[in-house]
């Protein structure tokens, strides 16, 4: 959809913003440009709506040679969304986000039905803030009017340069969870750029991280994490990029373990017999239809009648996770329930259940991860591991 053949940019003082620059963005994906001040990622942006035209080299959008194109008739395209969002002060919100609806020549009428609308998709309510202006706005509620109004006139690509940089770590990580949701509906080719790793790897289907004027790696998040291409790669993601691996690697069925399974209409003696069997300290209850009910303890059972049910003494459960959710997801939730270990149910089989994680197995889990990486294989695997439910 977005594509770069040797595109550079030097500027008239000798600066080499952009050099030799080879990339490509599918439909639909969303890439993040990542890397320190100065490196060229506003550059690379600017020059896909030709706000900056490259020195050499070309770039297509859709197939079409860009410098071929009225760059007035481009941008409405493309839709653009910065850090100071540049809103109209004397325009109200619902007239700002209706702004390229206008300039396409809509009625009126239908352009601000279509500015509600994305009012609404970006958690605005229109009736509340339709009729305010920019400056009785949150900073938060005025990058949400920003990215409405880029995406108003349903534009195929979306050009964001650091849009959620102003803003507290707080309300960035709420915008950038609204936009994941966003993205998911609206299936946009998004060229993101931030300096932030972390937003980096939370928000990209892959990763171009830039080292002066170049691209040092472009991969799935997983793999940037997991295997950096570079030492300044290394260095750029941080000692602690096994922790950040965590929020892009799911639990997989492999992770599991299998404690004794037991069924609420069991009899306690049957519960003993099998936590003796496999020497374990608690079962896993479900109900007949393989749905996870809760557990039952060693202790609950020896200090009751063995002709009791295990529906009498078996304790609800309330730590579990779907899978293919992120291990990082995994190891908060064991926090928040102070829980040794959580149930994994099958999101796509009615929430079936399908073993537990325990913290010895998500810490294998992560070094499986990290291995298969490091081994170079399994590129396709990691290619397809996004930011699954963060
Ligand atoms: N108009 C310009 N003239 C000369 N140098 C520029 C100009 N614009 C940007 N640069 C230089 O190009 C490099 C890349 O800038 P930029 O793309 O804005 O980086 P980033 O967005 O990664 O911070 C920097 O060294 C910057 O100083
Ligand atoms: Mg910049």
């Amino acid at each position: 959809m977005i594509r770069f053949e040797h595109v550079t940019k030097s500027y008239a003082d000798g600066t080499t913003a952009v050099d030799d620059l080879s990339f490509e963005v599918a439909e639909g994906e969303l890439v993040t440009l990542v890397g320190p001040s100065g490196c060229g990622k506003t550059t690379t942006m600017k020059m896909v709506n030709r706000l900056i035209e490259p020195t050499s080299g070309r770039i297509l959008v859709d197939g079409e040679d860009i410098s071929t194109v009225d760059p007035v008739q481009l941008r409405r395209r493309i839709g653009y969304v910065i850090q100071q969002v540049g809103l109209f002060p004397h325009k109200t919100v619902l007239d700002n986000t209706a702004t390229v609806p206008h300039l396409l020549g809509w009625q009126r009428k239908r352009a601000r039905a279509r500015a509600a609308e994305l009012l609404d998709l970006v958690g605005l309510d229109p009736s509340v803030y339709g009729d305010r202006y920019p400056d009785q706005l949150s900073g938060g509620q005025r990058q949400r009017v920003g990215v409405a109004r880029a995406l108003a006139a349903d534009p195929p690509v979306l050009l964001m340069d650091e849009p959620f940089g102003a803003v507290d770590p707080v309300v960035r990580e709420r915008l950038q969870n609204e936009f994941l949701r966003l993205q998911s509906q609206v299936r946009k080719t998004v060229l993101f750029v931030t300096h932030d790793i972390e937003e980096a790897v939370r928000l990209g289907d892959r990763i171009a991280v830039y080292g002066n004027g170049r691209i040092e790696q472009f991969d799935a998040p997983a793999a940037v994490l997991g295997a950096p291409a570079t030492p300044y790669v290394a260095d750029f993601v941080g000692a602690d990029r096994g922790l950040k691996r965590l929020s892009v690697t799911p639990i997989e069925a492999g992770d599991l373990e299998q404690p004794p399974v037991v069924r609420l209409d069991d009899r306690l003696s049957t519960v003993a017999e099998r936590l003796a069997e496999e020497g374990a300290r608690w079962a896993v209850v479900v109900d007949d239809s393989g749905r996870l009910h809760g557990w039952v303890s060693a202790d609950a059972v020896a200090s009751a009648d063995p002709a009791v049910r295990v529906r009498e003494r078996a304790r609800r459960m309330d730590a579990w996770l779907p899978l293919g959710a992120s291990l990082k997801k995994a190891f908060s939730t064991m926090l928040q329930h102070d829980a040794g270990w959580i149930a994994v149910l099958d999101g796509d089989q009615a929430d079936h259940y399908l073993g537990v994680l325990t913290p010895a197995r998500l810490h294998e889990a992560l070094r499986r991860s990290i291995e298969a990486d490091a081994r170079g294989g399994a590129r396709s695997e990691v290619d397809v591991e996004t930011v699954p439910g963060l």
